[in-house]
């Protein structure tokens, strides 16, 4: 009998007609919201779940769901996971890393530009039909080139927007880590590692890419704005709940900082009322990996983790292998 698994979410056919090949699957094509205890119920039997990063995995549904063995999450974010719990249930989980970092380096960086240049303003007043003259003075941004990049997070998507900023726009990038980058991973960025409190007080153009976690939470709110240029902008493509974003929509209109960019918002797909209102915040709704073959990649290593552990007890990513080491012994 092939074991069975649960598609949280919509995801490509071709995905589910490989998963097919291996699984009993229950797809959710209709894309239905789950709430927690529906999502359960869904989940009874299932020993794997497909997830797409918005599903909370916790004590509480573990719990409920004694014959889960793997949470396989399409995103490299997993603040979904409550990895503690999945750990003390004996439940792998896994994530997508490396498949989608330079798409997402690529819109971290496109943002950057769209928000030091102004381009969502101008296209909002050229839509308008505001736009009668060219003006010596109309919608003045900031340089990026040789501009100073502040990266607040230096993982894989880190390195990614550092290299770009460096090599393509001859940027100065400074960075700030919770560890500091080898001799080498820094010579490949050409980026200075520096205090937060520097990174705030001297970058041009400020982008966090740092994961979320309860000391993620607010890591940029009116403190640190304000310790912030009043020219710089702010570009935030990590998750939403890592800046204050009443805050941050605040600092906006006073003019605090110059402008900002945000693909991730506190509480998504709700965005902060205020955010709506400022002119000065280019908006993307959490678009950072969206191109075709990195979702498709982004989904296809998700189905490979559980194909990998439930199939062949070998997880490609997995997030608390310790796990695995031990379910593996235990069947052995
Ligand atoms: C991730 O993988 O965490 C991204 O935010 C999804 O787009």
């Amino acid at each position: 009998m092939k074991p069975k698994i649960l598609m949280a979410r919509a995801i490509f056919p071709e995905v589910i007609a490989k998963l097919a090949q291996h699984f009993e699957v229950t797809s959710n094509q209709e894309d239905v919201l789950w709430t927690q205890p529906e999502l359960i119920a869904q989940l009874a039997g299932k020993q794997g779940v497909f997830t797409t990063g918005g599903e909370r995995i916790d004590a509480t549904l573990l719990a409920a769901c004694p014959d889960l063995k793997i949470c396989a999450n399409m995103t490299v974010g997993y603040n979904n996971f409550d990895l503690d719990a999945m750990s003390a249930a004996g439940v792998l989980a896994t994530n997508a890393p490396d498949v989608l970092t330079e798409t997402t380096a690529d819109l971290g960086f496109a943002l950057l530009m769209a928000t030091a240049r102004r381009m969502a303003e101008g296209e909002h007043f050229l839509r308008a039909g505001l736009w009668t003259r060219w003006r010596y003075d109309m919608f003045i941004g900031a340089d990026v080139h040789g501009a100073t990049l502040g990266i607040l997070g230096m993982g894989r998507i880190g390195q990614a927007i550092a290299r770009r900023g460096a090599h393509g726009f001859g940027m100065k990038v400074i960075y700030h880590n919770r560890t500091r980058l080898d001799a080498g991973a820094e010579a490949d960025c050409k980026a200075c590692y520096v205090s937060k409190e520097e990174l705030l007080r001297t970058a041009d153009h400020l982008v966090l890419v740092l994961p979320y976690s309860a000391s993620s939470h607010h890591a940029i709110g009116a403190a640190e704005l304000a310790q912030m240029k009043p020219t710089a902008t702010l570009v935030n493509i990590a998750r939403g709940g890592i800046v204050d974003d009443a805050a941050l929509a605040l600092a906006l209109r006073n003019k605090v900082i110059s402008a900002a960019g945000l693909d991730v918002f506190e509480g998504e797909p709700k965005v902060h009322p205020d955010l709506l209102t400022v002119p000065n915040v280019v908006l993307t709704p959490h678009i950072g990996s969206a191109t075709l073959p990195t979702r498709l990649a982004m989904a296809h290593l998700a189905a490979d983790n559980l194909i990998g552990y439930l199939i062949h007890e070998k997880p490609l990513t997995p997030l608390n292998p310790g796990i695995t080491l031990r379910r593996q012994s235990a069947e052995v």
